[in-house]
């Protein structure tokens, strides 16, 4: 298939050539076409993030810190946990499947950036509010301190926005935004007790951002978390910022 920046090149080259527009016009035009080409259309994240990932601080400025990941017996939050292990970060790893933790821990302890006590597994099913304290208490008590909370648990959803059932909704919104809210409120309380500088992270989506077809309740939950959690952020004087 042609690419379509070579054929508004041979166009652009053609109308200067015939004096339908300034040379100076088309090679600006261009150069706006190939920042989008060959810049933004290969990203598989907004730019600000690619921008972070380039210039900003690398996973290993966390060596050291401890970081409770939720969500992490599988997908995202395993392939972070892996890369934080690599970097040297103490890790508390939650989820409710406690063989797949214990898989992830593995995998952790296979990269040599961490040893056996540098991981914990914490299970933990985040709807099961009354848990929360006592999963955060093991992590205090088996690394003293917490430093990053990455709340990276979620669930989502597929189907045409009328026919969702109001329990599915109810069910995504659980997972997806009180157990997060509930979470973050208890470690947030606990930075602040401490006078410590803790951070949070979330795992969003483009569609907390825009909105995605057929996920309607998943939009919600996710745009849920973006004011729910970036309001207190803003209270505290902390910082708040949106990638995707
Ligand atoms: N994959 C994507 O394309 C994509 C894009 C944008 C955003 N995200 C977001 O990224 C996050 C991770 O997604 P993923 O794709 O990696 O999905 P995934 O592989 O299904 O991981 C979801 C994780 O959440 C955990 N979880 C689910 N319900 C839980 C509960 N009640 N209590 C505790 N843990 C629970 C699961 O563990 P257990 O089942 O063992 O409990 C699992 O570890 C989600 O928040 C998702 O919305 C994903």
């Amino acid at each position: 298939m042609v690419d379509w920046f070579l054929v508004a090149c041979v166009l652009g080259g053609a109308m200067s050539f015939v004096g339908l527009c300034f040379l100076g016009t088309c090679v600006c035009v261009l150069l706006f076409l190939a920042l989008i080409r060959f810049v933004i259309v290969p990203l598989d994240c907004d730019a600000v993030l690619k921008f972070h990932e380039l210039f900003g601080k690398q996973p290993e400025s966390l060596k050291g810190k401890v970081v409770w990941i939720t969500g992490a017996s599988s997908g995202i939050g395993a392939a972070l946990a892996v890369r934080l292990a690599r970097a040297g970060a103490r890790l508390a790893l939650s989820a409710r499947s406690v063989e797949k933790l214990i898989s992830v821990k593995q995998h952790c302890l296979g990269t040599g950036g961490v040893t056996e006590e540098q991981v914990v597994v914490v299970p933990l099913d985040l709807v099961q509010y009354d848990q929360h304290q006592a999963a955060f208490n093991t992590v205090l008590h088996h690394f003293g301190e917490l430093d990053v909370l990455v709340n990276n648990a979620g669930r989502s959803q597929r189907g045409c926005w009328e026919e969702i059932h109001l329990d599915v909704d109810k069910e995504l919104f659980e997972v997806d935004v009180f157990s997060t809210i509930a979470l973050s409120r208890l470690v947030c309380k606990y930075f602040l007790e401490q006078g410590r500088c803790g951070h949070f992270a979330i795992t969003s989506s483009v569609a907390g951002k825009f909105g995605v077809p057929m996920s309607g309740s998943y939009t919600a939950a996710k745009h849920a978390l973006h004011v729910s959690i970036g309001c207190p952020a803003l209270h505290q004087g902390g910082r708040w910022q949106c990638t995707s």
